[in-house]
């Protein structure tokens, strides 16, 4: 039987955080022998805000080579850079016309900056999602694993195609989001209410994969917990405490129920130690690797045009199908 097709990817705003691990990238590397996957580095996604263009080339790099780090094989899966492949840009155009102006402006990340007050807004912020959902339906995906920040766009994506099918005749296959039981949220340290972000601006908030034993050990111990004094799971009102058991629980796949058993009665300093040796033990191996990728650029490099070569021959595929069934000649 043909394998199911599996799609995701990131995208180069700054460097990839435990929360990308967690919520996405770890799931990955446990199905690529189960699906064929297509990893992509989103990185046309990144300048629908205003980064230089050395900023954007340095971080598609260092995700190429953190992507590589974490286990994504290049000999099993199909990793790429966004850009190397023009289809997408082109299948967005098509999408656009059966997207609605209603339902783009519904979307979490443009809606949040307006209300935010935010004026400088490009008209690729808008159509994000829309390029989003070309990534996607390009490659014949039948699921997207991702956080659940991602969980709307995928929604999106979903109608876009359904309606794309009706008006135009079968073109798309109609992919579904998959999100981990835990970890699909993992929040900041110092703002345990809203999530740990790879652009945020206070380093001590998030996790990078890149950060040392010590960087992990000292973000930790600042984390922002409560005064309370119980280790209990409880987001509402306990979030920091909540997010620390979850890191945990995400990192060593220890079920909530039992972290808590284990740490009932002891204080805050322990759940602090706890929480760093996992992430720690989860990491530690990981940057290792990175470092390896980051020294020999050129193996990236490589591995980035095979990948966008064996993309590009479905990509086009889907294309060609499109425009037909548009009648565009
Ligand atoms: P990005 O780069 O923001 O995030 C990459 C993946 O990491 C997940 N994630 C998290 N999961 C748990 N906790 C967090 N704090 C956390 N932060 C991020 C995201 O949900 C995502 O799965 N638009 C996408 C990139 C993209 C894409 C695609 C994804 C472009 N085209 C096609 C899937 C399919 C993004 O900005 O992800």
């Amino acid at each position: 039987m043909e394998k199911q097709v599996l799609y995701s990817a990131t995208k180069p705003t700054g460097n990839l955080t435990l929360g990308n691990y967690l919520g996405a990238i770890k799931n990955w590397i446990k199905l690529q022998d189960e699906y064929t996957c297509y990893f992509c580095i989103a990185n046309l996604h990144s300048h629908t805000i205003e980064l230089s263009a050395d900023f954007v080339k340095t971080r598609t790099l260092e995700q190429l080579a953190m992507f590589l780090a974490c286990g994504l094989d290049p000999k099993k899966s199909i990793i790429y850079v966004q850009s190397m492949v023009p289809e997408h840009t082109e299948l967005s155009w098509l999408l656009n016309c059966t997207t609605m102006m209603g339902e783009a402006s519904r979307m979490t990340q443009y809606k949040d900056k307006v209300a935010k007050g935010a004026t400088s807004l490009t008209t690729a912020l808008f159509t994000y999602p829309v390029l989003m959902a070309a990534d996607i339906l390009l490659y014949n995906t039948n699921i997207v694993p991702v956080g659940e920040d991602q969980v709307q766009h995928v929604e999106l994506c979903r109608d876009i195609a359904t309606r794309f099918n009706h008006r135009f005749g079968d073109t798309f296959v109609i992919p579904k989001a998959v999100v981990p039981t835990v970890g699909a949220r993992i929040k900041g340290l110092i703002d345990p209410t809203s999530k740990m972000g790879k652009s945020d601006d206070d380093p001590n908030n998030v996790i990078y994969l890149h950060d040392t034993d010590e960087e992990i050990t000292k973000k930790i111990k600042r984390a922002v917990t409560d005064s309370l004094n119980n280790i209990a799971f409880d987001e509402q009102n306990q979030p920091g405490v909540s997010n620390l058991l979850t890191i945990i629980s995400a990192c060593e796949g220890t079920p909530i129920e039992q972290l808590v058993d284990e740490l009932k009665g002891r204080g805050y300093g322990v759940l602090k130690s706890r929480t760093a040796e996992a992430v720690i033990r989860t990491i530690a191996p990981i940057r290792e690797k990175y470092n390896y990728y980051m020294a020999h650029q050129s193996e990236l490099l490589n591995i980035a045009s095979e990948g966008a070569k064996k993309a590009e021959e479905v990509a086009r595929k889907t294309m060609l199908r499109a425009k037909q069934n548009m009648g565009l000649l």
